[in-house]
């Protein structure tokens, strides 16, 4: 089939390559030149496991391209996905400008009878103004129709996450529109849930903030596991084994962060807000998150921990491992903090670095300082405190020993619970950690 893509951030990019590697001609389409360029290259924009090797393949196959010029990409596609960003409103509403500006891009594109797909994450009702929009602008000689297929990949797993999602879900009222999604995503050989559109649009709200409800809970439960002399983690162990409950997105830490959680639980509350309905269990969430995203810090604060002129480690800047993405990360939340406090850092992180030294410049900043450095062992080096934000292979891998060898007073803050507690302290370690 012939789709073309508009956006090319995590979800577009990621989507168009994964169709085209099941067989389908896509176009991406973005407004930067300069990305198009590099993905013309073979390079791509953003940093994902695995996805440069499929653009490569599939570009070199002829069933993936690159353009600026929306028009010739929409005007006889099959269908047109659309995976721009809604970013987050200062009210917590959901962002439709980007979205709502590609459908009318689409209107004065089309020429044939089309498919819209409608993948951003965009609040209950979104589709149906999106097909209002373009049965308005449209020729009106095309049929367009609109569906909803909201994404679940998550980053750093992304590609795998789309060619082997666990279900495709299709929005529509329509049989034919349906029947256009189930031969695009036939190729996929995955769970296919048909449903109307404003309920696919709240599948994926309800999906992220009943994930992002879980972390909460466990960030919630593992204060209080330390406050009772519990180990949350083998708290959430004991409750894994309950199918009901489930093994994964039971890990206490920092908070959630990325492009998706902080945005959808603040996005769904505020939808729910202009409707007079208080949504008590998201907010729930939110509130939890913003207090566990500096948890650490507040741990040192408690613990009468001087930080002017220390020396601190701070291993990982993403707000998680496996991405480049610093979105909502709480690394952000964290470093002005300490800079605040007169605190020297010393900063590293595997691939996300670059993306910070942006934000944060090397030197002096305010009272303190940042410096990057390109191990997290150099970051160690003399340090009086190591604060760990990332659970990136690189940082689980560390011994006692490296902390000991490497470190001027050895305290370290585990914000992802990565090293073992009695193990750390038996070496000599002040160790930290979240709920035990
Ligand atoms: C998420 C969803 O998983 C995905 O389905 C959706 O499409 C987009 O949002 P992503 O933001 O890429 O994906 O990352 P995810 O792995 O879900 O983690 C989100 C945040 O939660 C991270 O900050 C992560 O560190 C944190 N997290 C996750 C926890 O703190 N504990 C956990 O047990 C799991």
């Amino acid at each position: 089939m012939k789709i073309a893509v508009a956006g090319t951030g995590y979800v577009g990019l990621v989507t168009g390559t994964c169709l085209a590697e099941r067989g389908h001609c896509v176009t991406c389409v973005d407004v930067d030149e300069n990305k198009i360029k590099m993905m013309e290259s073979g390079k791509s924009p953003i940093y994902e496991d695995g996805l440069e090797e499929l653009m490569q393949k599939n570009h070199a196959a002829g069933r993936l391209s690159y353009t600026t010029d929306y028009q010739a990409a929409y005007c006889d596609a099959d269908a047109i996905f659309i995976g721009v960003g809604t970013p987050e409103l200062p009210d917590g509403s959901a962002d439709l400008h980007f979205v709502m500006g590609v459908a009318r891009q689409i209107a004065e594109s089309v020429q044939k009878d089309c498919l819209v797909v409608v993948k951003s994450t965009v609040p209950i009702g979104t589709n149906d103004e999106v097909e209002k929009l373009l049965k308005e602008c449209v020729n009106g000689r095309v049929n367009i129709e609109v569906a909803s297929n909201p994404e679940f990949l998550a980053q750093g797993t992304a590609v795998r996450d789309t060619l082997n999602a666990s279900r495709c879900v299709i929005g529509t009222e329509s049989k034919n529109a349906e029947s256009v999604m189930r031969a695009i995503y036939e190729p996929f050989g995955i769970p296919i849930v048909s449903v109307n559109r404003r309920s696919a649009e709240m599948i994926k709200y309800a999906s992220n903030d009943f994930l992002a409800l879980k972390i909460s809970y466990m960030n919630d439960l593992a204060n209080l596991c330390e406050l009772v002399g519990a180990d949350v983690k083998a708290v959430a162990q004991g409750m894994s084994y309950d199918e009901r409950i489930g093994r994964r997105f039971l890990n206490p830490g920092i908070g959630y962060g990325g492009s998706c959680f902080p945005k959808d639980t603040k996005a769904l509350r505020s939808l729910a807000a202009d409707l007079g309905y208080e949504l008590k269990t998201v907010s729930a969430a939110i509130e939890v998150n913003q207090m566990q995203q500096i948890r650490l810090f507040t741990k040192a604060e408690e613990m009468g921990i001087e930080l002017e002129g220390k020396k601190i480690a701070i291993l990982g800047l993403a707000f998680k491992a496996g991405t480049d993405d610093l979105r909502e990360a709480a690394s952000l939340k964290n470093v002005p903090l300490l800079l605040e406090k007169g605190a020297n850092l010393v900063a590293y992180d595997p691939v996300a670095q670059d993306n910070f030294i942006r934000r944060f410049p090397e030197g002096q900043q305010g009272s303190g300082s940042i410096h990057y450095v390109h191990s997290a062992k150099e970051a160690l080096q003399d340090a009086d405190l190591c604060f760990v934000y990332t659970e990136w292979p690189e940082f689980v891998s560390l011994t006692p020993s490296d902390f000991i060898k490497t470190m001027k007073s050895p305290v370290v803050f585990d914000g992802r619970d990565i090293y073992q507690p009695e193990e750390m302290k038996n070496a000599g370690i002040t160790y930290i950690g979240i709920g035990r």
